[in-house]
Parts: structure tokens; sequence; C-alpha cells
């Protein structure tokens, strides 16, 4: 800023002095015409009469003007007829005959120059008396009060611009600490209000929040890019490159109940293979494929036997075939009691926060012990060595790592609970707590998605079982036995293998607004879950009624399109659950239905992750409305999905995405008001702030993918599996050689 006005300054210096000079430079001719004018008559008569006297004191007469410096008179020839005192020699007639061209005098001639004594003005003016030369007056006029008053001129500029910058600097001071104390004043009220306000005013707050997190994320993506110059980012290659480096080259097995390709006998008798609708297997199919090895999971499918070989495998992926599936076959009471029974009606329950009572039944209990002991057995036979990296997956087998440990001592096992691990009190409900905590303690590593869900881990083994805390390594110590607690937050492939296979966004568009008889401008949202009551989809309904109640502009154009998987339907919750959704549906569309309109679109089946991904990208809005979500990988693919930067993901701040996806509309969905303000929000949001939360959400996901998230529970595998290696090599030199001592 001193900079542009110290230029400002002296180019205003520079003009007002070239006026100024200008404007002198005329009044000086001005008034050397006007005192020969006035001469005229008086000198021509004295040359005519040849009285050199009195044409002297016309001299003396005109010099004493202060400006006028020096007079002389000279013959039309150009000799000296008189000059005043002190007249300087190279404006002398004599001298100014080079003026004259031809000896001609002109009729009036004027220059500037210098003399010692600064610069002056010479005008000459022709002395006529009817038509007849009589001479030449010659005035030098004294310039050097021009130099004085440039220099004040000068001295003034300097001490404006010095004022003027003086001024702007005290001023910018105070302006930015304005600006600051009121950025300031409007942080504090927004996260007063993001924490005590209720409804519209949260959401509003929670956004306010959005310009300073996208400049976080801008910063954080330029360091990223900065780091990524040196550091590969994740990918299935990086993957593999960890597993040969921190564990040689060992294959992994995977005990999951939930196989990643399930064979099914359709009515037309032909088999096909059903991807399943879970986030655990979104996320570990990838990983699978990169790492190979072998996947040990229940066969759940009708044509599951018909498929599998003699040692009750197949290779997958179909046509791929890059690792093995190894099947385990549950008898129906096996699958009631285990499945259904102690997993999904009494832990499931336990950990969600959705308000359904966990059921636990001894016999339940013993099933689960019952299935635990198959699939570790199941491992002994698949592993190829002593020391196998087991990767242990989610609450259907918590005790089947202290049962692989047993029997595989050296194996490195890691298990991750895909789920919310509750507070210790509530995880107190259970009546075998003990037994699944010992279980889960057979493991070298437990992983969660968040570092509350590790806390609350650890809590419970404080409160439940006898054991050395160390709460600095993050480990829980039994019988000189260390299992660590660490948080992993899962993610999805990228680049999403989907996402890449669907068609661009307009053709996703056009076909669904066609499969669905909407209108071209009809505005469009989409959820995708299991039937599952932690999934909030009662909740997402009401919310869309309220939308459509307190935004009727949006009644007859917004549709909301709900892709629902049925899921654990021999439970009696998820039947009531699949009823009263359905009658939910039916009684807003009921409301708001109008011609061809209506407001929710259920449809009740599986659908296979091309035609999901279609609707994702053809959606403006994708509403995850979890009541409690350990991760909730569909807001994730919804990012994924779109590449062309459109759409807004709102979000339940009780999901583990919630914590990772800061750009998503994130709401409280039990506050009505609030969901249904974000909706209206979304719908109405321009494409430019669109493509931005798109965009910095994209960055994350794509930096945070599956890849990372094996990728560091394979090194710290790898770090667990040295340090064993190293303790058993010094176990071994301490070991007293047999007979020394006799
Ligand atoms: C959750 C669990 C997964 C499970 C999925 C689907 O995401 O964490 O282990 O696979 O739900 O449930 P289902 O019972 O159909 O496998």
């Amino acid at each position: 800023m001193l900079l542009g006005l110290a230029v400002l300054a002296w180019g205003a210096a520079f003009a007002v002095n070239e006026a100024t000079q200008a404007w002198f430079m005329r009044d000086i001719a001005l008034r050397a015409r006007l005192a020969a004018v006035g001469t005229q008559g008086a000198l021509a008569g004295h040359l005519e009469s040849g009285d050199g006297r009195k044409v002297a004191a016309l001299l003396e007469d005109l010099a004493r003007d202060e400006r006028i410096m020096a007079v002389e008179v000279c013959t039309p020839t150009l000799a000296s007829v008189s000059r005043t005192k002190s007249f300087p020699e190279q404006f002398s007639c004599e001298a100014l005959r080079s003026r004259a061209p031809q000896g001609v005098l002109p009729a009036e001639l004027d220059f500037s120059d210098e003399i010692d004594g600064g610069r002056v003005h010479v005008s000459i003016h022709r002395i006529d008396d009817d038509d007849v030369v009589r001479g030449a007056l010659v005035l030098v006029h004294d310039l050097s009060f021009m130099a004085r008053r440039e220099l004040a001129m000068r001295h003034f500029t300097l001490a404006a611009f010095g004022f003027v910058a003086l001024l702007a600097s005290i001023l910018t001071v105070f302006v930015r600490r304005a600006w600051w104390r009121s950025w300031t004043d409007e942080l504090r009220r927004v996260l007063l209000l993001a924490r005590w306000g209720g409804g519209d005013a949260k959401l509003r707050a929670r956004n306010a929040f959005q310009p300073l997190l996208a400049d976080v994320r801008g910063l954080v993506a330029d360091l990223a890019a900065e780091r990524g110059s040196t550091v590969a980012p994740w990918s299935a290659a990086r993957l593999q490159h960890v597993l040969r480096e921190n564990l040689h080259g060992d294959s992994v097995v995977i005990v999951a109940n939930r196989e990643p390709y399930v064979h099914e006998r359709g009515p037309d008798g032909a088999i096909r293979v059903v991807h399943p609708a879970s986030g655990l297997v979104t996320a570990l199919e990838p990983v699978m494929r990169a790492c190979s090895g072998t996947w040990i999971a229940h066969g759940s499918g009708s044509a599951d036997r018909e498929t599998v070989d003699r040692h009750d495998r197949v290779r997958v992926p179909p046509g791929e075939e890059s690792y093995a599936l190894r099947r385990v076959w549950l008898t129906k009471e096996e699958e009631r009691g285990y499945y259904y029974g102690f997993s999904n009606e009494g832990l499931w329950p336990l950990c969600h926060n959705a308000h359904t009572r966990p059921e636990f039944r001894a016999a339940d209990w013993l099933q689960y012990e019952r299935v635990n002991r198959r699939f570790a057995e199941a491992v002994c036979e698949e592993v190829q060595g002593p020391d196998p990296i087991v990767l242990v997956q989610d609450y259907h087998f918590a005790l089947a790592p202290r049962m692989i440990h047993e029997h595989l001592p050296r194996a490195t096992i890691l298990t991750f609970w895909h789920i919310p691990w509750p507070s210790a009190e509530r995880f107190g409900i259970c009546p075998w707590e003990r037994e699944v905590l010992d279980g889960l303690l057979g493991s070298n590593i437990v992983g969660f998605h968040t570092q509350q869900h590790c806390n609350n881990f650890v809590e419970a083994v404080d409160r439940f079982l006898e054991s050395r805390i160390d709460r600095e390594r993050q480990a829980i110590v039994q019988g000189g036995r260390e299992c660590l607690v660490r948080s992993y937050p899962i993610s999805i492939d990228w680049p999403n293998r989907w996402a890449a296979a669907a068609p661009p966004a307009a053709e996703c568009r056009a076909t669904v607004a066609a499969e669905l008889g909407l209108s071209a401008d009809a505005l469009i949202g989409v959820g995708v879950d299991r039937l599952d009551y932690t999934k909030g989809i009662e909740e997402r309904f009401l919310a869309v009624e309220r939308t459509l109640e307190r935004f009727p502009h949006l009644r007859g154009r917004f549709t909301f399109v709900q892709l629902a998987a049925p899921s654990r339907t021999l439970i009696e919750t998820y039947r009531q659950l699949n009823e009263r959704v359905e009658g939910l549906a039916a009684r807003i569309n009921g409301r708001f239905a109008a011609g061809t309109y209506r407001p929710i679109v259920l449809l009740r089946a599986h659908h296979e992750p091309p035609a999901i991904f279609r609707y994702l990208r053809a959606a403006d809005v994708c509403y995850v409305s979890s009541l409690h979500d350990g991760m909730n990988l569909v807001a994730k693919e919804f990012v994924a999905a779109r590449e062309d930067e459109r759409g807004v993901l709102v979000l339940s701040r009780f999901t583990g995405a919630a914590r990772e996806l800061t750009e998503a509309l994130v709401v409280n969905p039990y506050d009505l008001e609030e969901a249904s303000a974000a909706l209206a929000t979304a719908l109405a949001m321009p494409p430019a702030q669109q493509a931005e939360r798109m965009r910095a959400m994209r960055r994350l996901v794509a930096e945070f993918n599956v890849f990372r998230w094996a990728g560091r529970m394979l090194v710290d595998a790898g770090r667990v599996r040295q340090q064993g290696r190293l303790s058993d090599r010094l176990t071994m030199g301490l070991r007293p050689v047999e007979g020394a001592r006799s």
C-alpha cells in the first residue's frame, strides 16, 4: 500500500509540476508581450528621433518590474542602441543575429535558456512604426522563481504523502483489528449455536463453518499433495508391497461371517452370483483381491454347495479368481443360535444406541461358542504354516481369536470390530461379558473405527477382567501377552471399481427418472441401506415429510428413493421394522401424492452394486440418517460415485463417517427441523458450492481409502510379528542348557 501511495504521490507531483511550468511560461510570455506593446509607441518615436537618452530611461522603467532581469533595444540591423546593466551577453543584439534568418527580424520570438544565475526567458519584439521597422526590444525575464516553487511543491508533496501513509497505516490497523474481532465473535457465536442451539440454528451454525473447513481442507490437501510427491498414495499395489516388505509375503486368512460372493439359484434354475449388502464385504473384498489368501465365511447361498470343490473352496472373484473362498456350512440350529440369536439379537442391539432391547439366551450362546470353534478349526485347516496372519472380522467372532491362538500360538491375529463398542456400563448387560472380552484378547491387535470405541473397550476390560492396562501404549497385558487396541477408520477402494463402471451422471439420471416415472426437472433424494433399525429409515421418511410440510414449493418435485435390502428377516424386530417402514411410506405418499407424483419410492429388494451406483449418481441429495453406525460406507460410496462433483450428502452425526466427511451437511436425524432444513438447503445448493464440498470429500476418501486402512493394520501386524520373533530368539538364548548344573 505504501509503495502504491508513493507511486501515486510521485505521479501527482510530476503532473502538477509540468502543468504549472507550462502555465508560468505562458504567463511570462504574456507579460513580455504586454510590456512590449505598452512601450512600442514611445520606443518607435525615440528611435526615429534618435534620442538614446530617452530610450535608456524607458528601459530603466521597464527593468523596474521585479521579474524583468534585463532589457536591450536594437537597431533593425541588430546593433545595440541601449541596454540595462548586466544584460547577459549571449542574448545581446549581435548574438541574436543568428536567430534572424537573412537579417530579417521576426515580429516576435520566445525561448528559454540557462545562464549563470539560473533559468531565463528571452522574448524579442520587433518595433514597427507604420510598417517601418525601427528596431527590436529584447526582454530577459528571470525564471529562477520557478525552480524555487518546484522545490516547494516537491516538499509539500512529500509531506502530504507521509501524512496520507501514516493515516492509511493507522486506519488499516484499526480495520484489521475490528475485522479480527468480528471474525472471532462470529466463530464464538457459531460454536455456541452448534453446541447449544436447536434445529435450523444448529444447521446454519455448522454450515457457517464450511468456508473455514474448506480452507483447512485446502491446506491439508496442499500438504498431502506435497507429501504425495514423495510418498505414493495408498493403492492395491502399495498394499501388496507392504505385505511383501513387512510380512515377507505371507498370505492372509480372513474370517468373516458374510461371504463376498453368494451363489444363488434363481427361479429359472440358473445359478447367479450375488454381492451381499454388507459394509464389511464392501471394504474387505478389494483388500483380499490385493493380498490374495483365503476368506473363510458361512456358505449361505442356495447354490453355494454346488459351486465349491471337495475342500469346500471356490476361487473368486468369478472370472478373476485371485483368492480362495472357503465355505463353512452351518445347520439351521447353529445359524439360528449363533447368527440370528447371539450375534444379531444380542450383540448387535447391545452395541448400537438404537433403542432395541438386546436379548441374550443361553442356548444361543452355546451355538455362538460352537460356531466360533468351527471357524477357528477351519482357520487351522487353511493356514500354510505355524505363524499365519489371521484377520478376524466383526462381532460374529468374539471368541475365535482366543481359540485360534490356542491352536496356533505363533499366529498374528488381528481382529476388527466393524460396529460401535458400547460404554463399559452398557456392555455389562451381556451375561457373557468376560468370555467375550477374553476371547477378543486372544488377538495381537483389536481394531475399531474410532478412538472412542477403543476407549470404551479398554474401560470394559478394566472393569470386567484381571489385566494390566498400559494406557501409554494403548495395550492390554494378560499373563505376559500383549494385545494392542488401535483405531483404524475403514473406507472403500479408490479408484472405486463400481464408480468407474457406472454410466455418466446425465445418463444415470435419465434412466432412473424413466424407471420411476419422474419428470425431467424432478429433485431426487436417495437412501441405500439394509432394512435395519439402526439406519434411521423411519426418521429419514419423517424428515422428507417435514421438508414437504415446511417447503411447499418442493411438493410435486422432490422424490426420495429408498433402496432397502431386506435383512435378517427371521428376527421379529426386523419384520416389524419392515412393516412400519412400509406403512410410513404409504401414509406420507397418501398425504402428498398428486397424479403420478409420490414423495417416497420404497424399493424393497436386494440391489446389485451397478444399480446402486446408478442411483447414487442420479441423485441431487443422499441422506444417510443412521441412528448409530460404526462408519457407514454408503456415505463414502456416494462420494465415490460423484465424479461430476454434484450432489449433496446429508449425514447423521452418529456415524463414524461424520468425523471424516465434514463437508457433508451433518445433522441429528432425530431432529426433524434440522434434518428437513438440511434437505431443503441441499436441494437449493448452488452447483459451485456442491462442487467445492464434493471435491474436498473426494480428496479425503481418495487418500484415506481401504488400502490405507488395511495397510496400516498390516504394518502394525508386521511390527508385532517382528517383536514376537525377537523375543522368541531371546528366550531361546536364555534357556538353561540341560544338565549344565549337574
Ligand atoms: C454390518 C456388519 C457386517 C455385516 C453387515 C450386513 O455392516 O458389521 O458384519 O456383514 O452388517 O449384515 P449381514 O447380517 O447381512 O451380514
